[in-house]
Formats: structure tokens, sequence, C-alpha cells
């Protein structure tokens, strides 16, 4: 017989501990949530969200995300300044198309997701790294690059940013901000974990500097709802909007994702969206603990500081210990973890592994950190 034909994207082989996923698990995306809201938005009668979307985005929901990023982060969020994206993915593509030309320069932090340096090369940009440290991009570096050159934009991951863990100081945004205005270049901020915080709330989104013209906040419900959903936001000054709202793609298209958009209105509307949140940052903060326990105990040769949100850990391994050299070995131990040097734009931070705590339960979080100390102690 044949077999299915997958499902969803996973490349772990059978009876493997990837500590390197960055995915969330399975178990902890919300079905029965989304089946509720499901059922209220396909019984009513207003069936406008099957038809091609308003530019900007599905105007309810549009109006639902407002109430909510403004209720949570403390200031006025209008639905004006929303554009509904199909996650961070599709923005940083869509960015790309509309503010850049292949050869020209963008600024990115060293280390940096290495998926979005994906994004950047298949639009041949030409990538300056920005050194960053325990309070994220080092902006002394960053206004001694802008002596010699002038980025289209920044990208960069203010809060728990992957794959450091580290945020941006509220000082730091501040000078970054003053930076970038004077340099006239554009601010992405990926905002991906800003509400996966396990201590204290992180300074705010960069949505806040809501006069700065030249700021773009990302926001997705890949991490707090369901990253099958594909629908994220764009927060951004108006003058912005028209370039985004005009551009090919949502001309021919319409806006994007309406139909998913009608049903997150409803999980926003239920307050089931922040009941989802709130679930997810106890269990991942007990994850947390796990992980640090279990690295402690098992592995005390690593460093690291342990994160307060998002979804990973960046371990410094012993010194003269190359992770690539320790990933051939991995494999014989069942357990794997992603090499720093994905993260880097330079082939930098050989000596650096990045393990997440989101995507297993404590029980497999403890057997993945035995056998890669299993592994790291062996001859
Ligand atoms: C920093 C960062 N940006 C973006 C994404 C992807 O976001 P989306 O699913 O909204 O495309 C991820 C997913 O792991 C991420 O870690």
């Amino acid at each position: 017989m044949n077999q299915p034909l997958p499902t969803y994207q996973t490349q772990i082989p059978q009876g493997f501990i990837d500590l390197g996923a960055g995915d969330p698990p399975l178990s902890l995306l919300p079905l029965d949530l989304l089946r509720e809201a499901a059922q209220v938005s396909l019984s009513q009668k207003d069936n406008s969200f099957l038809q091609y979307g308003t530019e900007q985005g599905f105007g309810p929901c549009r109006a639902a995300l407002a109430e909510f990023l403004g209720n949570g982060e403390g200031f006025m969020v209008r639905p004006e300044n929303l554009f509904i994206t199909n996650g961070i993915s599709g923005s940083l593509n869509l960015i790309c198309d509309l503010f850049t030309q292949p050869g020209d320069t963008i600024f990115v932090e060293e280390p940096t997701y290495f998926l979005a340096l994906k994004i950047f090369a298949d639009h041949k940009l030409n990538l300056i790294s920005i050194p960053t440290d325990e309070s994220g991009l080092v902006i002394d570096v960053l206004e001694e690059k802008l002596k010699e050159d002038h980025p289209k934009f920044l990208y960069f991951i203010p809060t728990f940013q992957n794959p450091t863990g580290h945020t941006l100081t509220q000082e730091r945004r501040d000078r970054l901000v003053d930076l970038s205005q004077k340099h006239d270049f554009l601010l992405i901020a990926d905002e991906v974990y800003q509400f996966l915080y396990f201590t204290q709330r992180p300074p705010k989104s960069f949505a806040s500097y809501l006069n700065a013209e030249n700021v773009i906040a990302m926001g997705t419900f890949s991490k707090i709802l369901a990253p099958g959903l594909r629908l994220g936001w764009l927060h951004l000054h108006a003058k912005n909007i028209k370039q985004f709202v005009e551009c090919g793609l949502l001309d021919s298209g319409g806006g994007l994702n309406p139909f998913a958009s009608a049903i997150v209105t409803e999980v926003i509307k239920s307050g089931g969206f922040e009941k989802n949140i709130k679930t997810l940052n106890e269990i991942y903060s007990s994850r947390v603990k796990v992980m640090d326990q279990a690295l402690r105990k098992y592995l005390p040769q690593l460093t690291y500081t342990v994160p307060h949100g998002g979804y990973f850990f960046w371990a410094q391994l012993p010194e003269g210990m190359p992770a690539s050299s320790l990933r051939e070995k991995a494999i014989q131990f069942k357990v794997d973890f992603r090499p720093g040097n994905k993260f880097s734009s330079t082939g930098g931070f050989r000596d650096r592994i990045r393990i997440g705590f989101a995507f297993y339960e404590s029980a497999e979080i403890v057997e993945g950190i035995t056998r890669l100390a299993n592994c790291l102690n062996s001859k």
C-alpha cells in the first residue's frame, strides 16, 4: 500500500529527540478553541470572508487585534495602523520585494534567525552583520557601521531573540530609533516571541514608537496560536500602508487570508486567545526550568544564560569543541540540536548550539539532555 502523503513538515527521524526544533508541539495547538471559533464564524449569515478580502486585511480581525494589542501593551493601537499578513516569513518577503533591489545592503544581527537569512539570500541582498550581547544589538558598533554604509533596513529580533534568547534594553531601543531616523533607514522588528514571557513583561513592542515613520513591527499568530493559520500582522505608520496595499500581490489576490482572519477574530473576541497565551507561558516556563536543571546536572561544561521568554537556550560548548563535530557524533545518540554557525551570516559561532525547550515535554527534555551529555562525554 502507498504511504500516506505528509500533512505537516517534520524532519525528525523516528526515535530521535531533536532539541533543535523550533516549532510549537502538536499537543499545544488548540484544536478545540479553533473549532469553536470556526463554528461561530461559519454559522453567521455574513459570508464576506469567503470573498477576496480588502487589501489591508479583514476589518473585524484588525479591530479585534488592535484592541487585544492595545490592552496587552498599554498603548493605543489603531486598526488603521495594522496590515494583515500571512505570517512573519511572508511579511519579510513582501518587505524585501517592496523596499529592496538585488545588491542592496541591509543590516542584520549577529547571530540571527537562520531562515530570515534564506529570505534575504533569495532577494540577493548584501548583508552586514552587527554584533549582539546580553542586552541585544550593540548600538555603538551600529553607529560606527553607519559611518561606512547606508542600509535599506535593519532586520532584528528585539525580544527573546532567536537564537540567543536575549532582549534589547529600553535604552538601546530608544537609541536605535534615534539613529534610524538620523540615518534614514527602516527598522524591521521581528516580534515573534513578544508575548511568550515567563518572568516579567519585556519592553513594549516597537509598535509603541507610534510617530516613527520608519518603524515596522512584525507580529505573528504562529507561536501564540497556530502556525498553520499562516496569519500575522504588521504595525506600521499610516504613511507606509499605501505601499503595501497597492502592491501587485494584493491587487490580484486581495487581502491576505480573510478566511483564517475571520476565525481568529472569534478566537480573540471569545477571550480564548488570551487564555491560550497564558497556558503556553505556564507550560513553557516549567519546561525552561526542567531544561536548566537538566543542563546543570548533566552538562555543567556548557555556559548559557537562562532565557526569560521565547523558545531557546543558546549554549557555549567547552573550548575546542566545534558544534559540527559534536553533531556528527550526536546521530549515534539519537539526539540533535542546531549548530551556532547556522545563525551567522559570517560563519561565526562554531562553538555554540541552539537547543529549544518548547517542543518537548519534561521527560523528553531530560532524556534529550542526557543523550547530549553522553555524546559530549564520549571519546
Ligand atoms: C525569529 C523568527 N521569525 C519568524 C519566524 C516564522 O514566523 P512565521 O511562522 O510567522 O512565518 C520564526 C519561527 O520560528 C522565528 O523564530
